[in-house]
């Protein structure tokens, strides 16, 4: 009876989430219609079957999110961790946002940053508007809005797309360290930006020591202050670049990375990889979660495309082709799997 009534307020909770993205979404194309300086987007038509396919995909992740709990992967109460105050906070500068966004995009502009912000020393690939976000990823404004803007775009499935990392994760370290005490486990989520995989990872790991590294300071300065609104929680976070991780060989027994490979270069990819490969110690797991790819759902390409076109995401059309389990498989990986849930992809790997 409690579990009929607790899958119930989780339907109804991600059924309004999902509602109000898509609301928002239709109206603010609406008033960009209306007000916004004319852009030239080439994007292609998504067809009702389509759409339909899309919000099925999204029922089926639902489900398995509300499976993964069931079966004791992570508790029922992370299922309804949001970030109400943030919501209520933030959600009017979304759309006080929206002009700056297509006062930029109707002048191409893709690397336009506020005069106070400091942009020496980043990498070249990183100084950019992606996804139109104002000051890129370099400011508060832009972290405080991050996470809201991604669950309106996915319509509610961030957070349970994240949440699908953690049954291999959790898998992985139980499989390779069953001896080692939970205490003693060290998991680095890479590029972990506001903190939402930290979160769900503690909530799937209590004893864990969690670690996250960012290239942003803004997005470190808000998971520090996310985080440590979790009773207990010190967040141990550090400012660097993922291609040089600032951590020793063979540390971690399991490092993550969501949301993040699409938005790097190719060669970038690599490195990167190459890093989270010498952190692990032999018999860790590495779990990736990104954006789907060509390849697996050849019938969602337009989502893929649009998505290109319509959001600044320079990396995005090689990486909807990229194989990555061969640059798994370069970087050393072994016993690599892939899955796909509704609008993401994960790759699970060991280093043996
Ligand atoms: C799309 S966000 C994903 C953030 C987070 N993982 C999530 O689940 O929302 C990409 C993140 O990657 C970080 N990033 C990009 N390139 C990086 C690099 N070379 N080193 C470290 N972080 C990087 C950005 O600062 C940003 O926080």
């Amino acid at each position: 009876m409690t579990d009929t009534l607790t899958k119930l307020a989780y339907q109804t909770f991600q059924q309004g989430k999902s509602y109000f993205g898509f609301t928002h979404k239709t109206l603010s194309a609406r008033l960009a219609k209306l007000i916004a300086p004319p852009r030239e987007v080439k994007t292609q038509p998504i067809s009702p079957e389509l759409l339909q396919k899309g919000q099925q995909r999204l029922d089926e992740l639902l489900e398995t999110d509300w499976q993964d709990a069931e079966n004791g992967v992570y508790p029922a109460s992370l299922l309804f961790d949001h970030p109400w105050e943030d919501f209520f906070r933030y959600y009017p500068l979304v759309w006080l946002d929206l002009p700056k966004i297509w006062d930029r995009v109707s002048r191409k502009q893709y690397q336009e940053f506020s005069p106070d912000i400091d942009t020496e020393g980043y990498p070249s690939y990183y100084v950019q508007n992606f996804h139109h976000q104002t000051d890129g990823y370099l400011s508060d404004e832009s972290a405080s809005l991050y996470d809201l803007q991604v669950e309106l775009l996915f319509n509610g499935g961030a957070d349970p797309m994240r949440r699908r990392i953690l049954a291999p994760l959790k898998r992985g370290l139980s499989d390779a360290f069953a001896d080692v005490p939970p205490r003693q486990i060290r998991v680095l989520d890479v590029a972990t930006g506001t903190g939402r995989t930290l979160r769900q990872i503690r909530g799937a790991l209590p004893k864990a020591s969690l670690y996250g590294m960012d290239l942003s300071p803004a997005y470190l300065r808000k998971a520090n202050q996310l985080l440590s609104e979790l009773p207990g929680e010190l967040p141990q976070l550090c400012q660097a670049n993922a291609e040089n991780l600032p951590y020793q060989d063979n540390y971690f027994h399991g490092v993550t990375c969501v949301f993040t490979f699409h938005e790097l270069p190719p060669e970038v990819r690599q490195r990167v990889m190459e890093e989270c490969y010498r952190v692990l110690q032999p018999g860790g797991t590495f779990v990736i979660c990104d954006s789907i790819q060509v390849f697996d759902l050849p019938e969602f390409e337009p989502f893929m495309e649009n998505f290109s076109a319509m959001f600044h995401e320079p990396y995005h059309r090689h990486y909807i082709t990229d194989d990555l389990v061969a640059r798994l498989e370069n970087a050393g990986f072994a016993e690599i799997a892939t899955e796909n849930h509704f609008m993401s992809k994960y790759w699970v790997a060991r280093k043996p």
